[in-house]
Formats: C-alpha cells, structure tokens, sequence
C-alpha cells in the first residue's frame, strides 16, 4: 500500500500552492515571466533563467539529471557564526527550524527561518523587463545584535545551453566579466559576434565578491560547501576563462527586531552594434543600470509586483467559475488556466524534463497551446498563428518545429507529420470565435518565411485543408507522413540502427501505404470548422467542395476504418490493420477513439457509443485512460518508436494524458455526462493531489505529460510535469464541453454537459466586449439538455446567446 504523504497545500485566496517540506518527491517547479525573459525556479531555488530561448540565450546555468537532482540555481548563503545555511534549504541542507515555499502566478516565494533569523526571497519578473528580481528579506527574530555573512550566487551559462555542456576546449577559455560597484557583468563572448550581456546586481554596497567558480566554490567542494561561505570570507575573484560565477559578499549586523530588504537583479541587455562599447573592452551599461535604477528601492520593487498581481486579476477574472466544489473551482479558475499560460510560452522547450536544447516550438503543439490561452491575451494568439502559419510550405506540409529566437523552421527536424497542417485550422477558428477578428484571414503570410511568397492567411487554411487530401491511402484514408499526433508511431521509419533518432529518420513514404484513422478524425472535425468559416465569409463553393471531402473521408471512416467494436488506429507501411481485435498486441488504441467520436463518425450507426465503451472496457484505468492496450512487449520494426518503451510508459501503454481530454470531449458529445466526469476526475491535478502525492511525485497543481499506465511497473507515477498539450485541452473540456459555455462565430452557446448529481453553478465569462454572468440549475439532474433560457431576463429560442457589448444576466435550466 503507499502511503500519502503530503508536502503541501492549496492556498485558494492567494493563488498559491504552498510546499511545507523541502523534500518534495521531485522538484516542484514554478515559471516566472511570461513574455521574453524566463526563469524555472524549483521549490528549494534550483533552476535557471534565459532570454527567448533556452538553447541559444541561457543566460544561467543548469546541470540536468544531476546527482543529487536540481543542484544549482541561484542561491544565498548565509553564515552565521559558523553556520552556514540557504531559506531554501539547498544546497547546504542545514535543518531550518521553519521551511516554506509558495509558487504563485509566475512568481515564487521561499521562506527559511534559523536560529531566530528569518530569509524570505520573493522571486518574479517584472511585466515588460529582462530581469529576475530577488527580493531578499532577512529579519532578527531574536534579542540580540546579529551579525549576518551574506552570500549570492548564480552560475553563467555561455549563452549556447547545448554548446555549454559539449564544447570544453573552448569554453574553459572564453568566460569574462566586468565589475563595477555592485554589479557583475558576464561578458562572454561579447566581443565578437554577440551583442548581449547578462548582470547580478544588488541595491547596496558590497563587502566583496566573486566571479571565478573555482576560487568561490573550491575544486574539491560542492555547492553546499562553497569555500568562501564556509570561512566567511570573498575573494574578490575576477573570471578569466573556466567557469564564471557571479557572487556579492554583504556583511549585515541587525538589531533584535529589525529587518532589512535587498534587492537583487539577474538581467539581460541587448546593445547595437556601434553602441557595444563605452571604452576599449569596456561594454556599454547604460541599460543595465537603466533597469538596476527601475528596481532599486522596496517601494519600486512592491510596486512592479503589484502589477503582476493586478496582471494575473485581470486574466483571472475572464472565466470564473463557482461550483461549490473547491477542487473543481481551484483548477478551473487558477491552475489550468496558469498552466496554459505557460504551455503558450514555453511549448515543450523548457522545464525539469525538457532541457530547453532538444526542441522548440512545434507546429501542432503551438497550435494547441494557444487554444487555451486564446482568451487571456487574444493579441498574442494572433501573433503566434501568422509565426507558425510562415513556416509552413506551399503545398501545406510543415515544418514539425521552428525556433522562438529566429522564427525560422527548424531543418534538424524537418517536416512530414501529416497531422500538422489541420491544426492551424484548429488554432486560427479557436481565435476568430474567441475574437470575431475575421480581419486574421486577410492577414499576409509567407511560406517558409520567404519574402515576396506571401498570400492571406485563409489561403494558408485553404492548402493546410488541401494537404490531407492531396495524401491520401488506398482505402481514401490520410497517409500518416512520418508519424501523425503520436511522434512514435513511426510507420515510415523502419530504423534497425539504435543510433538513429526516431524523429529524424528520412522518411521512407515512397509506395507506403500507412493510413491514420486519427489524422482522419481530425480531418473531420477541422474540416467541418473550414466549411462553416467558409460559408460565414461567403465562399460557398470552397465550402461545397470541402463539404465533399469531408463526406468522403467520414464515409472512408465507416468503410475501412471501424474494427466491430472500436475504430481502427492505422493501417502499416504494407496496408495492414493496426489496433485491430486482429492484431496480437495493441488491438486498441485511444487516438483514433477520441478523434471518430470527436467528429461523430457512424453515430447514426452506434459506432460512437461503442467505441467509447470500448475504451473504458479495455483502456480505462485506476489513473485515466491508457493510450493502447494490450501494450507492446517487442519491438516491431515497422511500427517505430512506440514499440521501444517498455510496458505502460510513454505512448506505450502510459496514460498520456493529453489525449483523455479528447475521449472526454466525445464523451460530451454523446451526452455521457457521468462517464465523461469520471474519467475527468481522474486525471485532474486538485484530485491526484488529494489521493497520491507520494506516488504521483510531480508538481500536485499541473497536469503532466504522462502517468504510468496499467502495465508499468508502479502504474500512476507522473512524469514530464508542466509542458504538454494536457494543459489547453484540459481547459478546453472543462470550460467548454463540460461546463459548457462555448465561444462561437455569433456568441456564447451554452451545452453543459454534467455529471447528472450537479446541481447548479455559475460562471462569469468575460467575451470580446461583453460580460455574462450565467447561473446554470439542473433540477431535474440530467446530464445534458437545455430547457429554458432567460438573457437578461427575456426567454429566448435555443441555446445561444447573442453576442451583445455590455453586461449580461443569463440563467439556464437544464431539463
Ligand atoms: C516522445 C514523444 C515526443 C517525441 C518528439 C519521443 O521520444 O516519446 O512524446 O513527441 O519524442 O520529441
Ligand atoms: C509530445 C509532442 O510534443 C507532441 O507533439 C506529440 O503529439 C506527443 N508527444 C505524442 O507523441
């Protein structure tokens, strides 16, 4: 039996999850900045910071799967008297008498108390800056004079966080810095082609510092014993090549009672090419001390922390539900909506899973994300719909990621994945409903960022829609190209060779015949937005012919792509049925489940039904849906990756959990309003947190990537916390299908559908210009149906409220 340990609670008033104990399962980690400068800050401080992206602008270092984990971040030292001691318990490790760490909206609290002196840093980036503050607090609790040896700490990263780890015969031999006064600026590189340097600055004098990580930390030494601290003594050390540090020495007397605040600030300055130097090798610091003089006082500081408060009010406050049921309320209002926030800025790059090197945006993921995000900064889901839509190429393929630095596709990874095109459709409708911008389909986009290729952006539609039926299989289903939503399912890949990536093999598509039933779904459902788009802007006979095309792939679906009980999940390279009751292994595989019963293919024909039955026969486990079953036990050369993990992790049998959303959408859809919650349930971070800390081990307030299915070894283990599409479809369900308040074309429309024990709630929506306050009752306890309407208090026909500017009174009935 595990036991549930708990490391921490929700704190609902302030937005906060608070951590009481420093030996959390895992690191739990909190974002801070939401738009060019970021750091991941962990609950003991471990972490690092970076400009835009976090392969070619680390500006902090960061040693992934290190032992012990999450060493390194930035980190005071205190010494006092001898003892030596960091508010976040790490590195040092020396027992607090009080511990705390509170992960806000993009901003992060860690309070450590010893020996009647208290340390508590809040950590956040100011809206619109390139720096992390650090406001550090150090309090007397006790009766006497207390005098403090203080010690920061951050490590530089060279800029190029792959680069970094790798290329040692240069590295150890470019670091440089500048001191001057309290500031510490690295340098590196600077000369040549870079224009940008990073700085640790405080808002005091200083006794001392360091900037060589050798002298400060001492070669036999780890970071929980750094020299310096331990004899209480700086070196003044100045950095010439090895490994850059920056530390400020501050000695500190306080009296009982007394507290004192000092400000401490991690940025990043850009400087034009004739405007580098002010000296010989003297770099320009203007901005630098721009920005030190925005944040040098408390009052400055609280004051650009409120704005961040008031920021996160604002956004907050465009969907609030209240159902009564605080573990409900708490995800849909605070962390879901947090977590999409994050998903929109970060994609898969960075977080303690993802080393922020491997990968950037990604066509499909991007397009995803920001349909959770849409309505919090509508303006930025705009922007990031013409970025992706420019790499895209003029027969509607795609680059599978581009770079957030350069915008530009990335060719490691080139294109192929046939799914991609359909999501831009996904994204850009999401947008206009949430907007009624239409004026985006007007919008001159590029192909593969090529001056002089671009055309509006409905034409980028037009070919996205086009490129699946330009790809079609022997049975009119859409080929898969190298894979389709499933990366590992790599059904043109073939790869005998271990050293060969998965994601990079050429693609060997020539005379292949690997069909996918979910790329089919999606077609269907996409191309049903495309069609209704079409007829709003009046291009009827595009509409007619995607009609066409629509109807086809629906009825290729019934034909060939239904296996008696579910639908099938693809056929292979040689037209062989995969996640068939033939097949001897995986017979059934949940994309494909989500995506036909999504689209509401063979509904009339009770396909929907069962295929949803099936998926909680075979699929269904303690900790939510696994993604096949049974799992694969060999590796099948011609199925790819999928068959390489072992039993119940990753897509192999693992619950991945951004694709329960869409079972449960379809779940929705067909009215099942009990199964669609318990299957909800289950995956819902606020319910795990309740049940499995200890097990779960990842951060209890964010959805993860993937949870150990019912074949692993310790089924319900989470992994790859914070960036997964989980985030924005975890949103879309709640807000959308479950609680049932829809953006459309002409307004809200209203379709709960309900566990059939609810009773009532109520939801404000803030929609383009206009603000609903919807009470919602369900007295007679069905799951779906709406039996009345009132908008401001006149009954209306059906279930959708006409957009109108202004404030709205709203109640439903269902019945
Ligand atoms: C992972 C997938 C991921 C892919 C591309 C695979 O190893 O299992 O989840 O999409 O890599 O990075
Ligand atoms: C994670 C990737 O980011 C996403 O694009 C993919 O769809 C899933 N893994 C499933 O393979």
């Amino acid at each position: 039996m595990t036991t549930n340990k708990k490391y921490g609670h929700f704190d609902d008033a302030a937005r906060e999850y608070v951590i009481t104990d420093p030996k959390t399962p895992w690191p739990w980690i909190n974002y801070l900045g939401n738009e060019d400068f970021f750091s991941l800050i962990s609950n003991t401080a471990g972490g690092y910071s970076f400009y835009k992206d976090a392969k070619f602008r680390r500006i902090t270092r960061y040693r992934y799967n290190n032992v012990p984990m999450d060493n390194g971040g930035r980190y005071f030292y205190i010494n006092d008297g001898g003892i030596m001691w960091n508010p976040g318990w790490k590195p040092c490790k020396t027992p607090l008498d009080f511990y705390e760490c509170r992960h806000g909206m993009n901003y992060t609290r860690i309070i450590g108390r010893k020996n009647g002196i208290e340390a508590s840093v809040l950590f956040f980036v100011p809206l619109k800056t390139w720096c992390e503050v650090q406001k550090l607090t150090l309090r007397n609790d006790s009766q006497e004079v207390r005098q403090l040896k203080l010690f920061s700490f951050e490590e530089w990263c060279l800029w190029n966080a792959a680069t970094d780890m790798e290329n040692f015969q240069r590295n150890f031999s470019t670091g440089e810095v500048e001191i001057e006064g309290s500031v510490i600026y690295h340098k590196t590189e600077y000369r040549e082609r870079r224009n940008h340097y990073a700085y640790y600055s405080v808002n005091t004098p200083i006794d001392g510092f360091d900037t060589d990580r050798e002298t400060f930390v001492g070669l036999y030494n780890g970071f929980d014993q750094p020299d310096a601290v331990l004899e209480g003594r700086p070196r003044n050390s100045h950095a010439h090549g090895w490994s850059p540090i920056a530390s400020h020495y501050i000695e500190v007397e306080l009296q009982p009672g007394e507290s004192r605040d000092f400000i401490f600030l991690l940025g990043y300055v850009e400087n034009e090419q004739d405007q580098k130097f002010i000296a010989p090798k003297v770099i320009n610091k203007e901005k630098a001390l721009a920005t030190i003089a925005r944040f040098d006082t408390t009052e400055k500081v609280d004051a650009a922390f409120d704005e961040l408060k008031d920021y996160w009010d604002r956004l907050l406050d465009i969907y609030v539900v209240d159902t009564g049921n605080d573990k409900l309320d708490r995800m849909v209002n605070i962390w879901n909506q947090y977590q999409c926030m994050i998903t929109f800025c970060m994609s898969r790059s960075a977080s303690f899973f993802e080393s922020g090197i491997g990968r950037g945006m990604g066509f499909r993921d991007s397009n995803q994300d920001l349909v959770g995000f849409v309505h919090q900064i509508p303006e930025r889901a705009r922007q990031r719909i013409i970025d992706i839509a420019s790499t895209q190429f003029p027969d509607g393929g795609c680059y599978h990621q581009y770079q957030p630095l350069t915008k530009r596709g990335n060719n490691d990874i080139g294109g192929g994945f046939n799914d991609d095109p359909c999501w831009l459709i996904f994204g850009t409708v999401a947008y206009i409903k949430e907007t009624g911008d239409f004026t985006i389909l007007d919008e001159p986009v590029p192909f593969d960022n090529q001056p002089g290729s671009e055309v509006p952006l409905l034409e980028h539609l037009r070919v996205s829609f086009n490129h699946v039926i330009n790809n079609l299989g022997p049975h009119q289903l859409p080929l898969i190209g190298r894979a389709d939503w499933n990366d590992c399912l790599n059904l043109n890949c073939f790869s005998w060779d271990p050293n060969e990536s998965f994601q990079t093999t050429e693609n060997k598509s020539e005379g292949s015949k690997a069909e996918s039933l979910m790329i089919a779904g999606l077609f269907v459902v996409t191309g049903n937005e495309y069609i209704d788009l079409c007829r709003r802007i009046g291009h009827h006979e595009e509409a007619d012919r995607a009609r066409q095309a629509v109807d086809a792939m629906s009825a290729a679906v019934m034909k060939d792509g239904w296996d008696g009980e579910w639908y099938l999940r693809a056929y292979d390279f040689f037209g062989r049925k995969i996640g068939s009751k033939e097949c001897e292994e995986a017979k059934i595989f949940i994309e494909s489940q989500g995506w036909c019963t999504m689209a509401g293919i063979g509904r009339e024909q009770g396909m929907v039904n069962r295929s949803l039955d099936s998926v909680k026969k075979y699929l269904e486990c303690e900790h939510g849906i696994v993604l096949n079953n049974p799992a694969f036990t060999k590796y099948i050369y011609e199925y790819g990756e999928i068959s390489s993990y072992p039993e119940g992790y990753k897509e192999n049998a693992g619950i991945f959990c951004h694709n329960n959303p869409w079972v449960i959408i379809g779940e929705t859809l067909a009215g099942r309003g009990d199964d669609a919650w318990a299957h909800y349930a289950k995956i819902l971070p606020s319910y795990v947190e309740e049940k499995y800390q200890t097990l779960h081990k990842v951060e209890p307030y964010v959805n993860c990537q993937m949870v150990a299915g019912k074949d692993a070894a310790k089924p319900g283990e989470g992994k790859n916390s914070w960036l997964t599409g989980t985030a924005a479809w975890m949103w879309l369900t709640v807000s959308q299908y479950i609680l049932g308040i829809k953006p459309t074309y002409d307004g809200l429309l209203i379709d709960p559908c309900l566990p059939s024990t609810a009773q009532e709630y109520s939801v404000k929506r803030k929609f383009r210009d206009a603000e609903y306050r919807i009470r919602i009752t369900n007295p007679k306890g069905v799951s779906k149906g709406i039996l009345s309407m009132q908008v401001d208090g006149c009954s209306i026909d059906g279930n959708l409220i006409p957009y109108a500017p202004g404030s709205h009174e709203v109640t439903v009935v269902m019945g």
